[in-house]
């Protein structure tokens, strides 16, 4: 059996496929349009195609080349929630109007199974802490809501074709492989550890913490930190709930743990043994005060255990990418 990543030179992606090359004995087949992805992420076991997964004629020709594939994990979409504000057509264009696409070909050639990365921000501004899979989703930005009709929209070609999903519901995503040899390299840099970890390298002078009067212990926000690779793990035990005949259903993927803004600075001080400059600066709009998943369903149904279960050994992963790698994969676009 194969496996189709879409997305798989990705942040997310690449570790998935690192980890389908190393853990399983899938045939790995990955799809990439390397807009925002690296060629140089992806594991050279896996077979590579460069094309975006809304030109059907294209992803038949992969589906026609690779008969042996049953599951599609679906990482191909854009992610940035500021940019989701400002450019909301590009999000319903490439992650919301993509995935139709990809399902009408997925229909046309018979492949019933995808796995697909859904996140917290369909949440919104949750009600209670923490978040289970039943609360509330009322999204408060555009990506969220193209994630959110992502899966109303799996739903329906569920109940009409027979399509059977999983939605793994991320919450912050954080780490890299821990011998530093793929990791998080975006542009622009969005996301607080790696910035963290470019001021510790020289590359930023201060690190600027929007806001320390939320309605948490601290004052800054809390999240919940998970690493790529138990992501990762989770998404090959979904492919396998999928096979199995299981029912379509949606999975919070968290360590069920917050860390503040602060103790993650903290964390990474400690870690890397650098002073780190840091400042308090206005809040950014659209920060939640706190996302903590509550993550049991993953962990009993699909038995999904995270070995990167302490914030230090997620921050150390992160830190043996950044500096062995200080310009990241080194092909800047
Ligand atoms: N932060 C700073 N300074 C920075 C960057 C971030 O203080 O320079 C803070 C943010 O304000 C926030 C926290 O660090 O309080 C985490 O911010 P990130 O941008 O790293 O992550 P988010 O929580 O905003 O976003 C993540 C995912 C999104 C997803 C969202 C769910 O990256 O894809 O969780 O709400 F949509």
């Amino acid at each position: 059996m194969a496996v189709l990543v879409l997305g798989g030179a990705g942040y997310i992606g690449s570790h998935m496929v690192d980890r389908l090359v190393n853990t399983t004995d899938e045939k790995v087949v990955v799809v990439d349009s390397l807009v925002t992805g690296h060629r140089a992420a992806v594991n050279p076991a896996a077979k590579f195609y460069q094309g975006d997964i809304a030109d059907q004629d294209f992803m038949r020709t992969v589906f026609k080349e690779n008969p042996d594939v049953d599951a599609v994990i679906h990482f191909a979409a854009y992610s940035l929630v500021a940019e989701s504000m400002k450019k909301p057509l590009k999000y319903f264009d490439n992650n919301t109007a993509g995935m139709v696409k990809l399902l009408e070909v997925m229909n046309e050639v018979g492949v019933k199974n995808i796995v697909f990365s859904s996140t917290a921000a369909t949440y919104g501004i949750p009600e209670k802490m923490p978040i289970r899979e039943t609360d509330p989703q009322k999204p408060i930005n555009p990506y969220g809501e193209s994630k959110l009709m992502m899966e109303k929209i799996m739903h329906w070609s569920d109940l009409a074709y027979g399509i059977k999903f999983v939605a793994l519901r991320y919450f912050n995503v954080a780490g890299a492989k821990p011998d530093g040899s793929i990791g998080e390299d975006h542009n622009p840099e969005t996301h607080l550890l790696p910035i963290v970890l470019q001021v510790a390298q020289g590359k930023r002078d201060v690190l600027k913490i929007f806001g320390n009067d939320y309605n948490t212990p601290d004052g800054t926000n809390v999240r919940d930190y998970v690493h790529p690779y138990d992501l990762a793990d989770a998404h090959i035990l979904a492919v396998k709930y999928l096979r199995e005949g299981n029912e379509s259903t949606a999975f919070n993927l968290g360590s069920s743990t917050g860390f503040s803004n602060l103790q993650i600075l903290e964390a990474a001080r400690r870690v890397t043994g650098k002073e780190i400059p840091a400042e308090m600066a206005p809040r950014r709009p659209g920060d939640p005060d706190t996302l903590i998943a509550a993550s049991d369903k993953a962990r009993n149904v699909l038995g999904w255990k995270p070995q990167f279960d302490n914030i230090d050994k997620i921050i150390a992963s992160a830190w043996a990418w950044h500096s062995s790698h200080p310009e990241g994969y080194g092909d800047r676009k």
